[in-house]
Formats: structure tokens, C-alpha cells, sequence
């Protein structure tokens, strides 16, 4: 117990250049508070004093802002920086010497039972309000950049940013065909629009030809009529992204 604390004690000496002394390291940083806590409520969760460990949790979580279930297991060194809103879930295992910053949550999906959080290897980093949430591992010392969501496997030496997290790179090269363009996302509204103007002139186009009304310049011939070479007809419109030969049906 008292090796597991002194290591604690030293990964805030070792990660925090901040870090001054000891008084101040025992008396200020909300993470080491909320390690040292858990480590006694994890242990009553073991010995099966739930409701006893919940509260030494919840009592934590109101002194700290870190919340971690009492059933989660994690190894030694664990550094906490800063901590506010930090949530570690039950069936998490963080290993040795691992580094989250305030805002990560390591989480479940909300769908399983049983394991159902991250596995965190050892000396793992996970930058300010990153999200790992799901029941995989994320590979010995990654890292994970900040404000990512990650949904898959990491493997070992690798850096995951973006949301969903993609890796960037693995054993310190960088990782080729990742598309970083974020400024280059589809846009759905859009998308939307042009598959309503297209089933408008659709339709305008047959109720003009039910009416009896000659074919307007450069409208869409109906179904059947003999065409000019390159010329549409109604059964060529269709949205971009539907498959070929689909069409809109009035
Ligand atoms: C991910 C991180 C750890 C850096 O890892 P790295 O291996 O040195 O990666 P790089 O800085 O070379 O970045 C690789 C690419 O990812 C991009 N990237 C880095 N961090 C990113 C992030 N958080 N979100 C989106 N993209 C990011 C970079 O722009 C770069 O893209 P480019 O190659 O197209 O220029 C770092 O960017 C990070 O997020 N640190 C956060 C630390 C933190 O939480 N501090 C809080 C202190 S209170």
C-alpha cells in the first residue's frame, strides 16, 4: 500500500513540472487525492462492502470532481493533472504509470454488460477531454490527442487524434492516408437539398407530361419516348448516392 502511494506521489513529481514539494503534492492535487481514495475504496469493493465503496467514491468525487467506481482497477503511478470531470468506469484496468488530464472519460458505449470499459496499457497518456469509451485496449505507451472520441483498438506506440479517433502515428512515424481535413466534411444538409431539387424537377417534369404539355427546352424526355443521343429522361434522374439504375418513383 504504502509502495503504491509513494509511487503515486513520484508520478506527480515526474509529470507535473509544476510540482514544487511534498506538502505541496500531498495537500493539492486533486488527482492524488482521488488515486489514494480509490485505492481504499477499490479494496472495500473487493471485499464486497458495495454500498461502503460507493460512498468513499461519491465522497471523493464531491471533494476531487474525479469520479472513479470503485471496481475499477489500476496500477501504480496513475497521474491525474488537474482532474476536473474525470469518470472511469467499473470494469476499467488502467496499468502502470498511465497519464489522463481533466476531462477524460473512459467509458462504456451504454450497450453492453460485463467488461464493458477500456483496457489502458502501461504509460499511456490521455490528453484533456478525450473520450475512450467501449470494452478494448489501447496499446502500451500511446497516446491518445486531446478532444478525441475513441471507438476501436490502439495498438502499442501509437498517437490517436481526431473524433472518431484515427491514428497519426505509429512508432514515432507518421501514419500516411489519414485524413486530417476536418475543414472537409461532407455536409448532409446540402446533400439533402440537391436529392429534393432533383425529385422537384422530377415531378414537375411528368405532371407537365400528364397534363398533355410539350417537352420544354432541355426538360427531361418521359419514360419510353425515343431520346437524341445524350439527352436525360426521367429515368436518369436520380439521387447521386443511390445505386445505379434506381429511381425516384413518383
Ligand atoms: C496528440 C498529442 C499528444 C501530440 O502527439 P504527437 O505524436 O506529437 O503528434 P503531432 O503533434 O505531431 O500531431 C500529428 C498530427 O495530428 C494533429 N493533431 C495533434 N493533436 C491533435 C488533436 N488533439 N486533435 C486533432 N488533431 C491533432 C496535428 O495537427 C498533426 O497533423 P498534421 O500532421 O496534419 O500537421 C497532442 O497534440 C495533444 O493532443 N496534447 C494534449 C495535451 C493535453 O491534454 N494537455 C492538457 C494540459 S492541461
Amino acid at each position: 500500500m504504502f509502495r503504491t502511494l509513494r509511487q503515486d506521489v513520484r508520478a506527480v513529481f515526474e509529470r507535473d513540472p509544476a510540482a514544487k514539494n511534498l506538502v505541496e503534492v500531498l495537500t493539492c492535487y486533486p488527482g492524488l487525492h482521488a488515486v489514494c481514495m480509490h485505492r481504499i475504496a477499490h479494496a472495500l469493493y473487493r471485499w464486497r462492502c458495495f454500498t461502503a465503496s460507493r460512498l468513499l467514491s461519491h465522497l471523493s468525487r464531491f471533494l476531487t470532481g474525479i469520479e472513479i467506481h470503485p471496481g475499477a482497477r489500476i496500477g501504480e503511478g496513475l497521474f491525474i493533472d488537474h482532474g476536473s470531470g474525470v469518470v472511469i468506469g467499473e470494469t476499467t484496468e488502467i496499468g502502470r504509470n498511465v497519464t489522463l488530464y481533466q476531462g477524460v472519460t473512459l467509458g462504456g458505449t451504454g450497450k453492453e454488460k460485463g467488461k464493458r470499459h477500456p483496457t489502458i496499457g502501461d504509460n499511456v497518456v490521455i490528453s484533456a477531454g478525450a473520450k475512450v469509451l467501449g470494452s478494448f485496449e489501447i496499446g502500451a505507451n500511446s497516446r491518445i490527442g486531446a478532444g478525441s472520441v475513441v471507438l476501436k483498438p490502439v495498438p502499442a506506440n501509437c498517437t490517436v487524434v481526431g473524433v472518431p479517433g484515427k491514428i497519426v502515428r505509429r512508432d514515432g512515424q507518421r501514419v500516411d492516408g489519414i485524413d486530417l481535413r476536418h475543414d472537409q466534411l461532407p455536409d448532409p444538409v446540402a446533400e439533402a437539398l440537391t436529392a429534393m431539387q432533383e425529385r422537384i424537377t422530377y415531378l414537375e417534369a411528368k405532371v407537365r407530361r400528364l397534363e398533355g404539355e410539350p417537352r420544354a427546352q432541355g426538360e427531361p424526355e418521359a419514360e419510353g419516348e425515343p431520346r437524341a443521343e445524350g439527352e436525360t429522361t426521367l429515368g436518369d434522374l436520380q439521387h447521386p448516392d443511390r445505386p445505379q439504375g434506381e429511381v425516384l418513383s413518383p
